[in-house]
């Protein structure tokens, strides 16, 4: 074949089951990760239904489709839940001379017309506290709904929950998310511990733990939770040491007394722990939380050693879910608020130019896609806890 005869072959190509992304009409762009940009669009044909299009990023691949949308899309394909956001479809721009051949794929989603840190960073959004359970009571749903299909979903935080108009709540973002097995017969898993962005990493994988599980994403649950009062992340860390040094502030020194086992993490010995702390997770949060029962929750959550954190069974069996005020629908509050409210629109919360490259190094066809990654989650210079209090900071 010439070139020419190249071109038309490559510009009629008809790809089955990958609809050209022509059908929608994109709107407006309503996020911005590493790997891509996401945009609010409308299907032209059905001009009331709104989808979410986040493009996949194939700027620097010379193998073909990256390795890492296709594992976010597999894991996508298999989840299915009330809960979890609704991959609709993959769909691709023509291969013209304008693109020099080079196609853009998207995952198109349903559109939620709401991300959490969004709301949170929103002082108008007021939540009540039955209101409050409702959105821990649905994010612990969707937890327990892929740990149950054996997903871990390693990106815990608040702008990776979305919120319906109608309060539904949906975990979104799956862009790091793995399957995990239970090991058997003394066998360890390997797992990459570069995962989570830091503000809501537990302490197991900032102590280089690589045989972690579900409860990577308690503690994630945990940090939102607390974060539905403080209004903002609970933990600022800058680096993974401070990180560590935040976590003990609040839920105390980390020892083989209160996490046994922790001693053969392989970074126990080579960070200087902070010794000496209480814990001090109920006191420091009742101010903000003030409801006892939701501090009890929390209190089991924030827990040092993963195996005695509590999982998202137990969490939802607590007396917080089935004490008056019992959880309420959000579709009445957020009716007040007409206007879409996003991470990546609210200037006073989104983390900037800085912003989570967790995924820098997830890109490569390499065994460990998501290696070298979280690393470098330093964003805006806050230290909630380190140099005193802030303005809405915890
Ligand atoms: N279905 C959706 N409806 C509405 N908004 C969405 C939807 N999916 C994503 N968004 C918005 O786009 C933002 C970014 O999407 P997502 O978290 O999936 O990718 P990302 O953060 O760019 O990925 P990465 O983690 O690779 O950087 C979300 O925080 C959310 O605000
Ligand atoms: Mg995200």
């Amino acid at each position: 074949m010439n070139t020419k005869d190249k071109e038309k072959y490559i510009e009629e190509y008809n790809f089955p089951f990958c609809d050209e992304s022509s059908k929608y009409e994109k709107m407006a762009k309503i996020g911005q990760g590493t790997f891509g940009e996401v945009f609010k669009a409308r299907e032209k044909k059905s001009p009331k239904r709104f989808v979410a299009m986040k493009k996949v990023l194939m700027d620097n691949e010379k193998e073909g489709f990256p390795i890492t949308a296709l594992r976010e899309i597999r894991i996508l394909q298999l989840l299915k839940h009330e809960n979890v956001v609704n991959l609709i479809e993959i769909c691709r721009t023509k291969a013209t001379q304008n693109n020099r051949y080079r196609t853009t794929f998207y995952l198109v989603f349903d559109f939620c017309e709401h991300d959490l840190a969004g709301l949170l960073s929103n002082v108008n959004v007021k939540f009540s506290l039955g209101e409050i359970k409702k959105v821990i009571q649905q994010l612990l749903n969707g937890l327990y709904y892929i740990h149950s299909n054996k997903i871990l979903h390693r990106d815990m935080k608040a702008a990776n929950v979305l919120i319906t108009k109608s309060g539904v709540l949906k975990l979104a973002d799956f862009g790091l998310a793995r399957a995990f097995s239970q090991t058997k017969n003394g066998q360890v898993n390997r797992y990459t511990n570069r995962v989570v962005t830091l503000w809501y990493r537990p302490p197991e994988l900032l102590l280089g733990d690589r045989n972690y599980g579900p409860p990577v994403d308690l503690w994630g649950a945990g940090c939102i939770m607390a974060e539905m009062w403080t209004r903002s992340p609970i933990m600022q860390g800058n680096t993974e040491p401070q990180q560590l040094t935040l976590i003990s502030q609040l839920c105390g020194s980390i020892t083989p007394e209160v996490w046994p086992g922790v001693e053969s993490l392989e970074l126990y010995n080579k960070i200087e722990l902070v010794r000496g702390q209480k814990r001090k997770v109920k006191e420091r949060l009742k101010p903000y939380v003030k409801d006892p029962s939701a501090c009890d929750l929390l209190d089991k959550l924030l827990v040092l050693d993963p195996q005695k954190r509590y999982d998202s069974d137990s969490a939802l069996n607590h007396d917080f879910f089935w004490t008056d005020p019992m959880p309420c629908d959000l579709s009445k509050m957020l009716a007040q608020h007409t206007v879409s409210m996003f991470e990546y629109l609210a200037p006073s919360r989104r983390p900037g130019h800085m912003r989570a490259h967790h995924h820098a190094a997830a890109h490569h066809h390499t065994g460990v896609a998501v290696a070298a990654a979280a690393q470098t989650q330093v964003t805006k210079p806050s230290s909630a806890i380190v140099e005193g209090y802030q303005d809405r900071v915890f």
